[in-house]
């Protein structure tokens, strides 16, 4: 079954072709990285603008690089939440045209089903249930356990800012370029992890032992930690020593959650996913405790030996695609066929209203 997914939530255009929710036939990008560089973040209404320019050009390209036909796409896969309003309009829109046009069924999709589908793509061997699961973005940040195909658990969730939202702003407070994830995590690889102490919140094993079993996240006192920090080193402070002990405190906690919750709830498979997914501290980190079946922060490791840890294979999946959302669309589509045949319904479909 070929599917074309369609990704508009926030600052990247995106269309895919994919096979049987994993054999990516093609994953067309057009990223606004520069266009909000200026401004250091989003400005919804300018992203929404550049994906009505972009969008009909980068479906084009994804049917194209596939080389398929519109006639041969079986279903379109669009995000239909959650994101910026005024860019989900232009994905919607583009889906609901193409399947009336073409009279094939559209499949709205959750964007967070879309992070958590990533790990799946481009692998050939079934995934073994259950999974958990750790989707970590700029707009989102969720643990998930997936005890089956389409059926999820949130088992935690920030209760404030996102882990990439924390690094984006504390980059911007060095003066790194913006999206700040991936500019700090490189100025961190020349620092002393342990130089700063900063704040790791609901981890306070000895204080409180019920935070140790919280598997929520909050992020906030920490950005609030490093700017207090910054305040008061002033020219003194260590930019590349910050930068490293920031990384290592957000990615103390999120390794620590996501190897909790896998014990607890015994897990087959670990993931990563979303964005920060493509932090190579964070994946070392998780992959350390793996071999040496030891946490720095939980001791032993109560996890069966067998126990498989995947992220998105190509870097290109862990932010913003379409390649995801074809691949959360067509397990969708498989569980419930009949549900999307009448494509005249499911225009009018609830989802559909955003
Ligand atoms: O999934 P995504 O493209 O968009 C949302 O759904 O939010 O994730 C973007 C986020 C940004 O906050 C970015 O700074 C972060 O992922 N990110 C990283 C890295 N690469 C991207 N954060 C830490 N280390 C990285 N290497
Ligand atoms: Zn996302």
């Amino acid at each position: 079954m070929l599917i074309l997914g369609i990704e508009s939530s926030c600052d990247e255009t995106a269309a895919a072709v994919v096979e049987n929710g994993r054999r990516v036939l093609s994953n067309i990008i057009a990223s606004q990285i520069d266009l909000h560089a200026p401004t250091g973040g989003v400005v919804p209404e300018v992203a929404a603008r550049e994906h009505a320019v972009k969008i009909i050009p980068v479906i084009d390209r994804a049917l194209k690089e596939a080389r398929v036909s519109a006639r041969r796409i079986d279903a379109l896969a669009v995000t239909c939440c959650p994101g910026l309003i005024s860019c989900l309009l232009v994905g919607v829109n583009a889906g609901k045209t193409l399947s009336f046009l073409w009279k094939k069924p559209l499949i709205p999709v959750h964007h967070i089903h879309g992070h958590l589908y990533a790990p799946w793509l481009s692998h050939n061997e079934a995934v073994q249930f259950p999974v958990v699961s750790l989707s970590v973005s700029g707009g989102h940040n969720e643990l998930v356990l997936i005890s089956d195909y389409q059926r999820f658990r949130v088992l935690g969730a920030t209760l404030d800012d996102a882990a990439g939202e924390a690094y984006d702003k504390v980059a911007r407070l060095l003066g790194l370029s913006y999206p700040g994830g991936p500019a700090l995590s490189k100025l961190a690889e020349k620092g002393d992890p342990f130089y700063y102490q900063l704040p790791r919140v609901f981890m306070e094993k000895y204080k409180n032992p019920k935070n140790w079993r919280n598997l929520d996240f909050s992020f906030s006192g920490l950005k609030t930690a490093t700017l207090r920090l910054l305040q008061k080193e002033g020219n003194r402070i260590r930019v590349s020593d910050l930068a490293a002990s920031f990384q290592h405190a957000v990615n103390e906690v999120l390794s620590t959650k996501l190897l909790n919750a896998a014990m607890k709830y015994g897990a087959c498979e670990i993931h990563l996913t979303g964005g920060v997914s493509a932090n190579q501290d964070l994946r070392k980190k998780i992959e350390t405790a793996l071999r040496d079946r030891f946490s720095p922060t939980l001791g032993e490791l109560t996890l069966s030996p067998k126990v498989r840890f995947r992220f998105p294979v190509d870097l290109k999946y862990c932010t913003d695609n379409a390649a995801m959302i074809a691949g959360a669309g067509y397990f969708q589509y498989r569980k419930a066929p009949s549900k999307y045949v009448n494509w005249r319904r499911v225009q009018a479909d609830a989802q559909f209203r955003l």
